[in-house]
């Protein structure tokens, strides 16, 4: 699908997200890393020596020598994949698109405004219309598209599948996040080993809100927020990576137990998203033991790309229980923004 490989490059290359990108991105099919960019404190430096490498397996030695760049729409590069911190990217991302390059962020600075596509794949590739009323109303010749936050992911693709079949009314979901979602270094050891943190800044409101637009519909050139109301609870666990969620779910047309499974079991993307390089072969695993889904067990379910859903049961509060597990740097973070750029290609977006 692509003749050549596409120059791609990472903002915030050296932190917890950026460091995923390398790794994903090295020896992709269709990009190849061109630049890497982070603050103040690593530009001019060797990439080996401005990154503390935090993930499992070594930075591409390839890599190690390449000169870490500065935040600045200058680098050569189509495609820029954005791990910058929200506050970072508010200025950072603009100024990229305006120059013409496709961003694909993981930041939530510009994931709910009203004409940037926030966007998971195999639940509303058609958002990308959105990209039309962007360039229109913002004179870029770039693009910013986003990733919903990592817990979002969690809870949206199993509940996009409940959604078509049964119409979610209700949610309530109470998360179990691990200390890789707050970056590097993160959280101090002496607030998170043998504890709960029972508070992850500004997340309850990203979780409520992304969910609603996530699962939306395009009407006019317009996203309409699904009616359903999301009540989240956000706890940090000292789990590294892989955040759980458990949800209690109230349906229209509420199903049997055996009913959700089979619509969890048989959900898939759309022909133009099964196709892509970083797609999973399933974006739901259904796991039917009484104690999965499990963070260490089912995180790299699929490549990290497929969210773990099990414990399905009958809920007498509102009509039914179920846990999920996503990898939150992966399917959460980096994998699904390079998925977003692959189809962004797929779909004519980037030539
Ligand atoms: N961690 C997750 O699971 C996850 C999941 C989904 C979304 N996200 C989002 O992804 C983004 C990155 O998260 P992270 O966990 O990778 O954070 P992180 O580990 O703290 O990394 C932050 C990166 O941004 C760079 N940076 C920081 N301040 C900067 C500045 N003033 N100017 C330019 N670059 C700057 C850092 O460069 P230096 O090393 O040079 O300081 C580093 O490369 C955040 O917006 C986060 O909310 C994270």
């Amino acid at each position: 699908m692509v003749a050549s490989r596409i120059p791609v490059a990472i903002l915030g290359a050296t932190g917890a997200v950026g460091q995923r990108f390398v790794q994903l991105l090295w020896n992709h099919p269709w990009f190849e890393i061109t630049g890497l960019a982070a603050s103040d404190r690593s530009t001019g430096q060797p990439y080996r020596d401005a990154c503390n490498w935090v993930i499992p397996g070594d930075p591409p030695p390839e890599l190690g020598d390449m000169i870490v760049s500065p935040i600045e729409p200058s680098l050569t590069a189509r495609i820029v994949f954005s791990a910058l911190p929200a506050a970072v990217a508010s200025e950072a991302e603009p100024a990229f698109a305006r120059r013409g390059y496709t961003v694909c962020s993981n930041a939530s600075t510009y994931r709910c405004a009203p004409d940037v596509p926030l966007i998971i794949p195999e639940l509303n590739a058609d958002h990308l219309a959105l990209i039309d009323v962007q360039r229109r109303q913002r004179s870029w010749s770039g693009m910013i598209v986003t990733s919903p936050n990592c817990t979002t992911t969690g809870i949206a693709i199993p509940l996009k599948a409940l959604d078509t079949a049964f119409g979610v009314r209700k949610v309530f979901v109470t998360s179990m996040q691990a200390i890789s979602g707050a970056g590097y270094p993160g959280i101090p050891s002496l607030d998170i080993l043998d504890n709960v943190v029972p508070y992850v800044g500004g997340e309850e409101e990203k979780i409520e809100k992304e969910l609603t637009l996530l699962l939306g519909q395009m009407a006019a050139g317009q996203r309409r927020p699904a009616p359903f109301v999301v009540s989240a609870h956000a706890n940090r666990v000292p789990v590294l990576d892989g955040h759980t969620v458990c949800m209690s779910l109230g349906f229209t047309d509420p199903p049997s137990v055996e009913d959700a499974m089979a619509a969890l079991s048989g959900f898939s993307g759309p022909d133009i998203v099964k196709q892509l390089p970083s797609a999973p072969e399933l974006p739901i695993v259904l796991r039917t033991e009484v104690d999965r889904p499990q963070p260490r067990r089912d995180r790299d379910a699929q490549g990290g790309m497929a969210v773990t859903v099990g414990r399905i049961r009958t809920c007498p509060l509102l009509d039914l229980r179920l846990v999920s597990v996503v990898h939150n740097t992966l399917r959460g973070a980096a994998s699904g923004a390079i998925l977003n750029a692959e189809l962004l290609i797929a779909a004519g977006y980037i030539r």
